[in-house]
């Protein structure tokens, strides 16, 4: 009876450390097997196909225009820099680069619609997460927004 018992006891033992194991190098495994297999996440998008939520639907870009980015630095000094400074991070994330990040679309809808991106948007809600601060609406038109994209894809 008690060899018995020892037995089971022993066994119990084996397989639950076994379990453990188990858990464990799934977890290590976790990272690279996102990396590998992208398809098993359809809930992420892609961030350079990523247009966001709201009025801009499809932009295609030409060369950049010197004048319009002129224009869209004057808007982004007036109203978005108590935020956003180009390189460092401040209240908001540092825009410089911004064009390789995100579409721009995303980031027009980022200017004109950002209650709305930081509720239904992955990475946006991501950004509200990392920054607690909400992106603030400063009531651009969409010409003032696409002036101030064209200033962005000046500072690359
Ligand atoms: C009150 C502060 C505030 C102001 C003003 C503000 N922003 Fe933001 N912005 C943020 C914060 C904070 C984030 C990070 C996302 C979030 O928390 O919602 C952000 C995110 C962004 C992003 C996304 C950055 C990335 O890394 O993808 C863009 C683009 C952006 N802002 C552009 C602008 C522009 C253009 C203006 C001016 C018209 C502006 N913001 C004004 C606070 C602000």
């Amino acid at each position: 009876m008690k060899l018995k018992f020892l037995t089971i006891l022993i066994l119990v033992v084996l397989m639950s450390s076994c379990g453990g194991e188990k858990a464990k190098e799934e977890v290590a495994k976790e990272p690279e097997k996102k990396e590998v297999t992208k398809e098993k996440e359809p809930e992420k998008i892609d961030p350079m196909k990523d247009k966001g939520v709201g009025p801009i639907k499809s932009l295609t870009l030409g060369d950049i225009d010197n004048a319009l980015a002129e224009k869209g630095k004057e808007i982004f000094r007036a109203k978005c820099t108590a935020c956003h400074k180009m390189t460092k991070r401040f209240v908001g994330p540092p825009l410089a680069g911004v064009t390789k990040k995100q579409t721009p679309e995303w980031i027009m809808n980022m200017i004109l619609n950002p209650e709305v991106m930081v509720v239904e948007n992955a990475k946006a809600k991501e950004l509200l997460m990392e920054y607690s601060a909400p992106m603030a609406n400063q009531n651009l038109t969409e010409e003032e927004a696409r002036a101030v994209l064209e200033y962005f894809r000046t500072k690359n």
